[in-house]
């Protein structure tokens, strides 16, 4: 198991995500990397991971030797208010004040599922990675995509939102890799 926090001296904006990463559902792969110049890296869950609530148990996992850069942010169920309702205001989430069950909660939002990154994905610098996603080995993420649907692996993405720019190897190459 990784301990060192910081793969270079004297670059505290740089860590080893899985060394500060404690909430268990989510999962990092060794030497994967981020690097945050604007806050504290080692603050990774709080700033990075939103509306990740206990509520619809879902999992970020995340390969090894992946570098992703400051600003990604990964944006999880609760960020979804529910299409499937009327009305798009959180009834069941303030279920006390509207009479509702307390059961009910997780009705305020709909549930895409886990984000799963593969080995050796680069995110660019404030990319914005959607529930649900499954980004392939290889992936390249530019800065500032909006990633709202699966990549394939070694292929390039960006915009918003994110389409494929190009592959990075061609298809030959890619199967000898996947
Ligand atoms: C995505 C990326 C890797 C592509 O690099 P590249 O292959 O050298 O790309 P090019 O500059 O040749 O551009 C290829 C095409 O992609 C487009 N493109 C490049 N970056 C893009 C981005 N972030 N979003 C949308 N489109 C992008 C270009 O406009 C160009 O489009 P065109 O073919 O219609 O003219 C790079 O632009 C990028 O975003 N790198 C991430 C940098 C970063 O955030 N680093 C953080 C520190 S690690």
């Amino acid at each position: 198991m990784m301990t060192k926090i910081y793969p270079r001296t004297g670059d505290m904006h740089t860590v080893y995500l899985n060394v500060v990463v404690k909430d268990p559902s989510i999962e990092v792969g060794d030497y994967t990397i981020y690097n945050d110049f604007v806050s504290d890296p080692r603050l990774f869950e709080r700033n990075n991971v939103l509306y990740h609530y206990p509520v619809h148990h879902e999992r970020l996992v995340i390969g090894k030797f992946c570098s992703i850069a400051c600003g990604t942010k990964f944006l999880f169920n609760c960020a979804n208010h529910t299409l499937k309702s009327l009305s798009t205001y959180t009834f069941p989430l303030f279920y006390e004040e509207w009479g509702g069950e307390k059961a009910e909660v997780a009705m305020a939002w709909d549930n895409k599922g886990d984000i799963v990154i593969g080995n050796d994905v680069w995110i660019g610098y404030e990319a914005v990675i959607m529930a649900g996603v499954c980004i392939g080995d290889g992936a390249i993420i530019g800065t500032r995509a909006v990633v709202t649907k699966d990549v394939p692996p070694y292929t390039i993405v960006g915009g918003v939102p994110a389409r494929p720019i190009k592959k990075r190897f061609n298809e030959d190459t890619i199967r000898k890799l996947t």
